[in-house]
């Protein structure tokens, strides 16, 4: 458990959490880090915190470097508690110390902590003087919550960036190279997709702030620090934001006795034939959080559900409530699904669509009971309209 140096007299302090599987509703099945940064200078400032239950490891790790009452200032760029909870127990070990953070975040943290500590606001064009470096500030409000921030240090080229490019990843690794570029996107198309979907023009405004700012570091609060592949990340970024989608399709689906199922198979059986490349995930099989990761990059999205009682699958309503929350955007979409009467879940998962404001350019698909040869054989039609309407 040792504070890591990250450039001199910088430290990364903070938790890593192995043991967390759900963050919210976001399965994070590898667990994940509260990353808090100390720099000392001639003045000391601990940026951000960890979860209040792992306040343990980040006080060790700062005592390695300075005794904690030596602290100047405690910069919380976020008030979410997974980098908020433990400010209490730095505010109590320093207490002259300033608690630097956006206006909106001083409003947040009284909410949370209803303390009165030294607040002091601060944000885009306020620069704090450290000694031999300083720190700059940038309010990116909404993303993800209103009062997040970033902060700059231009002396030493690093972006603190909080939420953004952040990963849900526990790893005694600190570096992005160290677990490589394929398996450290995936974590951050993970991240963004359930976290920062739905915040585009606030990223986009954001990424044009950053746009002319060297970095050579960018330490977010979950994860690994970037430091080999920022461009990399930094395009993914830009665009996830812009939604620049890839022609492929993703069929969601859940099934009672096969009957929607089959009607999955026979529409990727379809698109696959016009050369689609197809993802097929079950919502039996697939944590919804997952899925978001498949929706974050494809352009046509295939939902299919049969008809329980008067509506979808519950697991269906599940997934459809957490996408609408997310709001994907510039989507191509198509309901499936069996019936034995009624049949409403179909036109439900259209008007989700709808709602969504995504082109549907085929009819959907409602079959009674089980779809017989012919039927298949217009799923497989329609799959090849589909193709039509993606390559389009
Ligand atoms: Fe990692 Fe929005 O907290």
């Amino acid at each position: 458990m040792s504070a890591h140096e990250i450039k001199k007299g910088i430290y990364w302090v903070g938790a890593i959490d192995w043991d967390v599987r759900n963050f919210h509703g976001y399965l994070t099945q590898q667990g994940t880090t509260y990353n808090a940064y100390l720099v000392v200078d001639e003045k000391v400032v601990l940026i951000d915190t960890v979860k209040k239950d792992l306040a343990d490891q980040m006080l060790h790790r700062i005592r390695q470097v300075i005794d904690l009452s030596k602290i100047d200032y405690v910069l919380s760029n976020h008030v979410e508690p997974d980098h908020s909870g433990a400010i209490p127990l730095v505010m109590n070990a320093a207490p002259q110390a300033s608690l630097l953070t956006s206006k909106k975040g001083e409003q947040g943290l009284r909410r949370h902590y209803k303390s009165d500590w030294n607040f002091q606001v601060v944000g885009t064009g306020d620069t704090l003087n450290l000694g031999s470096r300083s720190l700059s500030f940038i309010n990116t409000p909404m993303v993800h919550w209103p009062d997040s921030m970033v902060t700059y240090m231009p002396e030493e080229k690093i972006l603190f960036s909080n939420d953004a490019f952040g990963q849900h990843l526990a790893t005694a690794q600190r570096y992005d190279d160290e677990i490589g570029w394929t398996s450290v996107k995936k974590d951050a198309a993970k991240y963004y997709a359930n976290i920062v979907l739905p915040f585009d023009k606030q990223v986009n405004k954001a990424l044009a702030a950053l746009s002319d700012v060297a970095i050579e570091l960018i330490c977010p609060s979950h994860g690994i620090i970037w430091r080999s592949f920022i461009p990399k990340i930094l395009r993914e970024y830009q665009k996830w934001s812009t939604h620049q989608l890839e022609p492929k399709a993703l069929i969601v689906y859940d099934s009672m006795w096969n009957s929607t199922k089959k009607m999955a198979w026979a529409l990727e059986q379809g698109l696959s034939e016009k050369g689609i490349p197809v993802t097929v995930r079950s919502l039996k099989a697939n944590h919804i959080s997952d899925v978001m990761t498949d929706v974050l990059t494809s352009k046509l999205i295939l939902l299919g559900s049969p008809t329980l009682n008067n509506g979808m699958l519950p697991t269906m309503a599940e997934f459809v409530t957490y996408l609408k929350g997310l709001r994907p955007k510039n989507r191509l979409g198509f309901a499936f699904g069996s019936y034995g009467w009624g049949g409403q879940a179909v036109g439900e998962l259209d008007n989700v669509m709808a709602s969504l404001k995504w082109e549907c350019p085929v009819p959907s698909l409602n079959v009674e009971y089980v779809p017989d040869q012919e039927e298949l054989t217009a799923a497989i039609e329609a799959g090849h309209q589909l193709a039509e309407a993606l390559l389009k």
